[in-house]
């Protein structure tokens, strides 16, 4: 039996930031960041978006009547959620209307976190096949103004329907994975702002996957001319590159048939950011968009998330997969985002929500999106559809 992703949504908010105006405000070359990071734009928060809203406007681009009714698990993988106590997954049970009949928790290991929320309940429809799963990776990726960390920052959700015979993608049950006590990136609970060793954390990045993927290629007697594709967790486009040119083989046609999909892979990525747990799954999504892919197309996918885990699997495109996402809504979503200013992002970004347990109300007449923060009130968010 097949399990995977049935169906995918995508959501980031309607505001962005251009990096060769960041670029200008910073006296840095445009070249850097368009090239040397490999990011064209940059997701803006607004504040009546957060974690839970971006799950809920993903995953409301997909689920259906039938759907409600058949999800009983909910995995919500995050590193920036709102509550230290309350899991993101009970509120977007409550926006979409799922059943209460479910179970709903929050997961965290960094950027990896979706992955493991994936394999998980693979296993879950693997134990309960006439069931489904709904995963959700949403993320606001925040270093700081004028740090080196903020050209790779960003903002989105991506929102999986996992089940049996899915219409995207099957997941094979062939992975490895690593996990090594690093500091290389963390978020101490007090801070809103990652601290990181941004050099040591792409070094870092780049072992993991030689180390997975070394230990891949032993176990399952695999080469990287098996694969249509390998995708990469995007933290910047420019670090999956990094990694795959540590692969490229000498045979020409496959190597540019790896980096001709790389680039649709990384396509959407560019103008989005780094969205954390949901950015090798924006890259996939960017995959199946934008690239040309075979039937039965084969690809490779590494996850990573600093402090460390690493992992590397392997999954079959299916026949229909286009009819697991809606490519028009997403590239409408993204085309009809507003550009703001860097002296309107640095205000955005400083905006933030008050944490001494007083009353605000929000404005969400700006806000286009179907859910948004409406404020907070006796220290409880208040989330709608709008
Ligand atoms: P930096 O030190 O300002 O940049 O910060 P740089 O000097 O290293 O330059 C970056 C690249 O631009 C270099 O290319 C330059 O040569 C090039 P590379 O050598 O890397 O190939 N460059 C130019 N190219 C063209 N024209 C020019 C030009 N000038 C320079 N004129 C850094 C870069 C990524 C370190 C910083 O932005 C940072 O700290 N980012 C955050 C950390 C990060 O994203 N780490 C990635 C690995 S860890 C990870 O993926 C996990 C994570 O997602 C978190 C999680 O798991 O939760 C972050």
């Amino acid at each position: 039996m097949n399990i995977g992703i049935d169906k995918m949504g995508f959501y980031t908010p309607h505001l962005v930031l251009d990096m060769t105006d960041l670029a200008h405000a910073r006296g840095d070359d445009p070249d850097k960041y368009h090239i040397g990071i490999g990011q064209s734009e940059m997701a803006v928060v607004p504040p009546t978006q957060d974690v839970v809203t971006m799950a809920a406007n993903a995953a409301n681009q997909i689920i259906d009547e039938s759907d409600k009714q058949a999800i009983d698990l909910i995995l919500f993988a995050t590193e920036s959620g709102v509550d230290n106590s309350k899991s993101g997954a009970v509120y977007v049970q409550r926006l979409l209307g799922l059943t209460e009949h479910t179970r709903a928790i929050e997961v965290k290991q960094a950027c990896y976190s979706a992955t493991a929320a994936l394999q998980l309940a693979k296993d879950y429809i693997a134990a309960h096949p006439q069931r489904k799963a709904l995963v959700l990776a949403s993320d606001v990726a925040r270093y700081g103004l004028h740090t080196p960390g903020e050209i790779t920052q960003g903002a989105g959700a991506v929102a999986m329907v996992v089940s049996a015979n899915p219409q995207i993608l099957a997941i094979s049950d062939q992975s490895t994975y690593l996990t090594q006590d690093v500091m290389d990136f963390w978020r101490p609970i007090y801070a809103t702002e990652a601290r990181v060793d941004g050099h040591f954390s792409a070094n870092i990045y780049v072992d993991f996957f030689t180390n997975v993927w070394t230990r891949f290629k032993k176990t399952y007697g695999v080469d990287v001319t098996d694969f249509d594709a390998m995708l990469f967790h995007l933290p910047f486009s420019k670090m999956g590159l990094k990694a795959l040119r540590t692969v490229l083989p000498a045979d020409e046609t496959v190597a540019s048939r790896l980096t001709d999909n790389f680039e649709s892979a990384r396509l959407w990525n560019r103008h989005v950011g780094n969205l954390y747990t949901g950015s090798l799954y924006l890259s996939l999504l960017s995959l199946l968009a934008n690239g040309t892919l075979a039937d039965n197309a084969q690809l490779g996918l590494f996850s990573y998330g600093s402090g460390a885990e690493g992992e590397f699997y392997t999954a079959t495109v299916q026949p229909n997969y286009r009819n697991g996402f809606d490519q028009v809504k997403i590239e409408s979503l993204l085309n009809a985002r507003q550009q703001v200013s860097v002296g309107e992002y640095e205000q955005l970004f400083s905006d933030q929500l008050p944490t001494d347990g007083s009353t605000k109300k929000l404005d969400i007449a700006a806000d286009p999106a179907h859910f948004v923060l409406a404020g907070i009130d006796n220290e409880q968010r208040q989330y709608q559809a709008h």
